[in-house]
């Protein structure tokens, strides 16, 4: 018999019944909160940085709701064994397809089936790279289930299976998933409606215009011999936007001359 889905639910009552045990230290989000659901060898590792500041307030006042799947309960035999060693051999383990197709089963109990509504990521560093255009998509469906690798890998054979969305952080290699998984989800969560104090501040940063930011100043207006650029302090809005939009131009065009080819002309 397969074993009962080990959650911890953070923030929100999990959809499947389930004997595990609930943190009831936490709030429950609303059955219709946005919710992040995590396949992973280590849900102590959650909520992390998720937990914190705007994203944690958030989760505790239940505007988005958290469930780790632990992976060891679905392993197999006495040790719980969720790896094998490579076919073909070579270095390392890779998490094996009869282990995660369990695990991912019961993530996805209640889920809907369009992928649209709730996509189904693997992190990998073989994905197409995550970006902001992504985390506004993800943030207007129900939630997310990500896989969280570990060792080598997955099986490709599941992620076939289940037409998994292999998504990467960058090109750069961690040891697992779960720090990916956390960046991708502040980015999304930050985009739900009532989790961020003031919405128009994600309508004006890096690259929801296709731009990187311009440059932000504050008090004091003069610091170490330095100014700050005498247009910001005259009131006058229109010039004030004239060159900020200006300055996020020139950045963009410096820094990451692929954006300003790819952008729509507005
Ligand atoms: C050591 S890595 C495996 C790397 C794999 N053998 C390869 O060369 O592509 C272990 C796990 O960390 C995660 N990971 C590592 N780098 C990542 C990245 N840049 N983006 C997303 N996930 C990453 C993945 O879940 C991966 O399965």
């Amino acid at each position: 018999m397969s074993p009962s889905p080990p959650r911890r639910a953070a923030g929100r009552l999990a959809v499947t019944p389930s004997l595990a045990p609930r943190d009831l230290g936490r709030p429950r989000a609303p059955a219709m909160a946005w919710q992040a659901r995590i396949i992973t060898l280590f849900p102590e590792a959650f909520p992390g940085v998720l937990g914190l500041s705007l994203t944690g307030r958030a989760l505790k006042e239940g505007r988005w709701g958290l469930d780790t799947i632990d992976l060891r309960p679905f392993g197999l035999g006495k040790h719980r064994n969720v790896d094998d060693t490579p076919a073909g051999g070579g270095a390392g383990m890779v998490l094996r397809a009869d282990v995660l197709e369990r695990a991912i089963d019961a993530a996805q109990r209640g889920v809907p089936d369009d992928r649209a509504q709730w996509p189904l990521v693997y992190l990998s560093p073989r994905g197409r790279p995550f970006t902001q255009d992504m985390a506004r998509d993800w943030s207007r469906a129900k939630g997310v289930t990500m896989l969280c690798g570990r060792f080598e890998g997955v099986d490709q054979r599941v992620l076939d299976q289940y037409a998994v969305d292999e998504v990467s952080l960058g090109d750069f290699v961690m040891t697992g998933g779960e720090l990916a998984a956390q960046a991708m989800i502040d980015a999304t969560v930050r985009l739900l409606p009532d989790v961020l104090g003031n919405a128009a501040s994600t309508e004006e940063e890096s690259f929801s215009a296709g731009l990187l930011e311009h440059p932000q100043y504050t008090r004091p207006a003069e610091w170490n011999g330095l100014s700050i650029p005498s247009v910001l302090l005259s009131g006058n809005h229109a010039e004030i936007a004239r060159w900020r939009h200006e300055q996020s131009e020139a950045i963009t065009r410096a820094r990451r001359p692929d954006l300003m080819v790819k952008r729509k002309p507005s």
